[in-house]
């Protein structure tokens, strides 16, 4: 008998940022956070994990590389926690095969390069978690599975579920109540999409997990942030999308951005993700809103940056045509456009702005400066697989 399971998980990109722990090992944090989920389709890690009696250890690989498994670490807290659950379901059901008792083999990949500088952690402790999950054959609802993700790192638990994803802090110091709640599914609003502005960065910056303690320890802005900011924002942000209102969905989205950013700044010493084009990406989309606002309309896009110098910029589907062109105006592609919903006819990008917007707003740059544009929206949450997507072969390698 084989005990195999495959899982897939999203990625996701925040709107609200998380940005500090209260607790580094359990990883609870200091603010709630919201998130869009993006599409598998385009971007997603799989994983396989097996348990078996002949296995000698937990093992591990990532993108066909066996990585250390370190005791105590991130990814040896999640495979404790769901073979703790395993067992309490053996517990509970003495037929169930004792599958807590065996090792495990779990193999995972992205289907994005990690050069693409897109964060794979996300969506890999997502589905590591939900791979075991249904190797184990567990009843865990998302938001339970999410507890157990967040101990892989904190942004992993929002992508248990599609759709729009608050991760609520919660006060309990044993972090049981800091999960991930759906705001509101996919259908709920599918014209949300995605274009993902891959920037070149050739220095290697200040991750996540160490950047943000560092801000916890030395930034008074964090602190004005979490107790005046954040709260705030979830609420107007989570009844913006409620109702669909992408003007007041924009807004809040950079606002938080550009507050994120500013709290690394206020660190000592102080952090920056953003680079030049960072900002001149910043500086088309504040133009590009102008002409509508000026026009009466809405905001019609809006930018979010992570702990990196990539633009991941929100807009409403009948908008990305308007946005690739203008982008791509300013930073010339060496390679065609990957057009997954086919905006473009045979004749590509052109390169075309909007009448009435200020081309003086940014310089042009050269290819290179932005490697590749993803074109991608809102998505589902994790699946399971069938045992022909399995990472591993009949050995248990991969
Ligand atoms: C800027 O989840 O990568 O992307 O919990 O230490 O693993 P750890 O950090 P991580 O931090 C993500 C920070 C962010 C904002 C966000 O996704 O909310």
């Amino acid at each position: 008998m084989v005990y195999q399971a495959t899982a897939s998980a999203p990625v996701n990109i925040a709107c609200i940022k998380y940005w500090g722990k209260r607790d580094t090992k359990l990883i609870l944090p200091t603010n709630d956070s919201l998130s869009v989920t993006l599409d598998q389709d385009h971007l997603r890690s799989t994983t396989t994990s097996r348990a078996d009696p002949s296995f000698t250890k937990d093992r591990l690989w990532l993108n066909g590389t066996e990585e250390e498994i370190k005791p105590n670490g991130r990814t040896a807290t999640c495979i404790a926690e769901m073979k703790r659950l395993r067992a309490d379901l053996e517990a509970e059901k003495p037929n169930e095969p004792k599958l807590s008792q065996f090792y495990v083999h779990i193999a995972s990949k992205n289907n994005f390069p990690t050069a693409a500088g897109l964060a794979s952690s996300a969506s890999g402790f997502a589905a590591l978690v939900k791979s075991l999950a249904s190797l184990y054959q567990l009843p865990s609802t998302p938001s339970e599975l999410s507890l157990i993700a967040r101990q892989g790192s904190g942004s992993a638990c929002r992508s248990l579920f599609g759709g729009f994803v608050a991760w609520e802090m919660g006060s309990s110091p044993d972090g049981s109540d800091s999960l991930a709640v759906e705001i509101a599914p996919r259908e709920h609003w599918p014209e949300i999409h995605a274009l993902i502005c891959v920037v070149s960065d050739d220095k290697k910056g200040t991750s996540s997990t160490s950047g943000m303690q560092r801000t916890v320890e030395t930034s008074t802005l964090l602190q004005h942030r979490i107790k005046h900011v954040v709260p705030e924002r979830m609420k107007v942000i989570s009844e913006a999308i409620k109702k669909r209102d992408f003007n007041t969905f924009a807004k809040i989205t950079m606002q938080d951005s550009n507050q994120f950013h500013a709290v690394a700044l206020d660190t000592d010493p102080p952090i920056f993700y953003m680079n030049d084009v960072s900002r001149a990406i910043i500086s088309l989309i504040v133009e590009y809103n102008r002409v509508s606002v000026d026009a009466g309309g809405p905001l019609k896009a809006a930018y979010t940056y992570d702990a990196g110098p990539n633009a991941v910029i929100y807009t409403l589907k009948e908008n990305v045509k308007e946005i690739v062109e203008l982008v791509v105006n300013y930073f010339p592609q060496a390679n065609q456009f990957k057009d997954p919903f086919g905006l473009f006819g045979s004749d590509g990008v052109q390169g075309n702005v909007v009448t009435g917007f200020n081309t003086a707003v940014a310089k042009p740059f050269g290819v290179g400066a932005v490697k590749n544009l993803i074109h991608t929206r809102v998505g589902d949450g994790p699946r399971t697989l069938g045992p022909e997507e399995s990472l591993l072969g009949v050995e248990g390698l991969p």
